[in-house]
């Protein structure tokens, strides 16, 4: 079985500071990498900038900055946002590079060789700001301007000599394709969406510009750039050393497992990508996953209207853990969600702090109390003990199913569940009462909660990496056991060495912050 999985975020444009959609993207790909890693794959996450285009150019120009030096500055932004985030990203790719420029330049190669590519003269709606080419019928007025209906960008009118792509003649291909592979788009909903517009026709596609110069030359005519579009998919690959296609990450890691991208970008992943792919004799991706946006205000977020949310000041004032754990469950993946601070308080108050947190720190101290700080041993366990147990080890397939199909918030649905359910058992099974009277009995509840204890922190551990990192740590777990397959096996905990104190996992927080 390969054990090697491959995913990816979108890459991001440089051009503004990172906001919260773009921290979004990145959480939720961050998370199904750490899963995959915790079931036991190798697996390489990437990220990174898309840096070339005329929207780059033109706010490096409006900065008064060469654009290199711009992406550099606005680039580094990005790159410490990863760290900001805690993601576990492996690479992080700039359009920018060397290894991205080869890559690009043999895409075109071999489109060229393939004849895909031919001259002309392109004739239409460009909107900047979406990178985006549109048909007359998506586009209306708004105030007196010309803007694209599904973004809202303002769009201008474009004459100029480019070089298309043959995308018409891949019409029938890809619609097998995607016949033939019913995940290859999810959600459902997207891929019918990308299903019926391809079924409706494809027009060639222009691919590249003569009337700006920030990007990656055409090969034999320096007049043009290549698209902004075809040069960014291809840092998929770049990444691996393509084009050295016997190089071991090309061989490992192509094709990818999943790239995650947001609702917007879903034409140029689910088209556009497998069109080149295909044509340059390039295996396909498995899997196109569109998560939808991120409403500031009942609003998609934009500089225009004002409501962005900046993911640093957030993660400054509550925490990561906290961030990333409410993205997760406020917004069902796939479709656009509403975030406020209201809602971020309850939600860390509610399931962070009085849940998992308290349910830690309340068996920790007990533990602490009555049995010199060391997990005590189980002994003659109950139909109520293993029921508590058996059911994480029942349910576990499921939950990685759930995962594995992007159900990102059922899978957290039912482990806060099993949350609820271990600090009910913790309640009801009573262990003070038996501290002086049956210390065996009272052992045999506090083993049991902490195997609880454990299995939720492997299992929340995508989720909330640093919390649960403490907690596995405080009860001197291995790292090489924060696994999914620990939880199927008995006799992990340590029992001889001492839970090491930990400091409040999730503060709660008062009305007035
Ligand atoms: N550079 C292209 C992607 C190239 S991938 C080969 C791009 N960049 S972007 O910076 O504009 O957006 C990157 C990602 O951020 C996209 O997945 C987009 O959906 C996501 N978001 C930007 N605003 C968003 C929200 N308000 N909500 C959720 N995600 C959105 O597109």
């Amino acid at each position: 079985m390969n054990k090697n999985f491959y995913i990816t975020t979108p890459i991001y444009y440089p051009s503004g500071k990172p906001h919260m959609g773009h921290a979004y993207s990145s959480i939720i790909t961050d998370i199904f990498a750490r899963f995959k890693r915790i079931e036991g794959y190798n697996v390489l996450f990437l990220t990174g900038t898309d840096e070339h285009g005329q929207k780059i150019e033109k706010e490096a120009k409006k900065n008064n900055k060469d654009p290199k030096i711009f992406c550099d500055e606005l680039s580094d932004k990005f790159r410490s946002l990863t760290k900001i985030l805690n993601l576990s990203n492996d690479d992080f790719i700039r359009t920018t590079e060397e290894r991205h420029f080869q890559s690009v330049i043999e895409i075109w190669n071999r489109l060229i060789e393939s004849g895909d590519i031919y001259l002309d003269k392109y004739s239409g709606w460009y909107s900047v700001s979406d990178e985006a080419f549109y048909d007359e019928d998506e586009i209306e007025e708004l105030d007196g301007n010309k803007v694209a209906r599904t973004s809202g960008s303002m769009v201008e009118w474009v004459e100029e000599e480019s070089y298309f792509f043959k995308l018409s003649a891949w019409q029938t291909k890809l619609l097998n394709h995607y016949k033939n592979n019913k995940d290859f788009i999810l959600p459902i909903s997207r891929q019918n969406e990308v299903i019926s517009f391809v079924e409706k026709g494809l027009k060639d596609l222009s691919i590249s510009r003569t009337s700006f110069s920030w990007g990656i030359p055409v090969p034999k005519n320096k007049k043009h750039v290549i698209y902004v579009w075809l040069d960014a998919l291809t840092n998929y690959i770049s990444a691996l050393n393509f084009p050295d296609v016997n190089h071991n990450k090309y061989k490992s890691f192509w094709p990818a497992d999943i790239h995650i991208i947001g609702k917007d970008i879903l034409r140029f992943h689910a088209i556009y990508w497998p069109a080149f792919l295909l044509a340059a004799k390039i295996d396909l991706p498995k899997r196109i996953f569109s998560h939808g946006w991120i409403l500031s205000d009942e609003k998609k977020m934009s500089k225009s209207i004002g409501n962005i949310l900046d993911p640093i000041e957030i993660v400054n004032k509550y925490g990561i853990d906290q961030l990333r754990y409410y993205l997760t469950k406020e917004v069902s993946l796939g479709n656009d969600g509403s975030i406020s601070m209201e809602n971020l308080k309850a939600c860390i108050n509610n399931d962070l702090a009085n849940n998992y947190g308290n349910l830690c720190q309340r068996v920790f101290s007990f533990i602490k109390k009555n049995c010199k700080n060391k997990i005590p041993e189980g002994h003659n366990l109950t139909d109520n003990d293993l029921k508590l147990i058996k059911k994480t080890k029942e349910i576990l397939p499921k939950l990685i199913n759930f995962m594995n199909n992007q159900n990102l918030n059922e899978y957290v649905k039912t482990v806060v569940g099993l949350s609820f359910d271990a600090n009910k058992y913790f309640n009801d099974s009573e262990p003070w009462k038996y501290s002086k009277t049956n210390v065996e009995r009272m052992n045999t509840i506090l083993f049991t909660i902490t195997e609880q204890i454990k299995n939720l922190s492997i299992l929340l551990s995508p989720i909330i990496p640093l919390s649960t990192k403490k907690v596995l740590d405080s009860i001197n777990l291995n790292d090489k056991d924060i696994r999914v397959d620990t939880i199927l096996k008995n006799n992990v905990l340590n029992h001889k060495k001492e839970i090491k104190e930990t400091k409040i996992l999730f503060k709660k927080i008062e009305d007035d912050n």
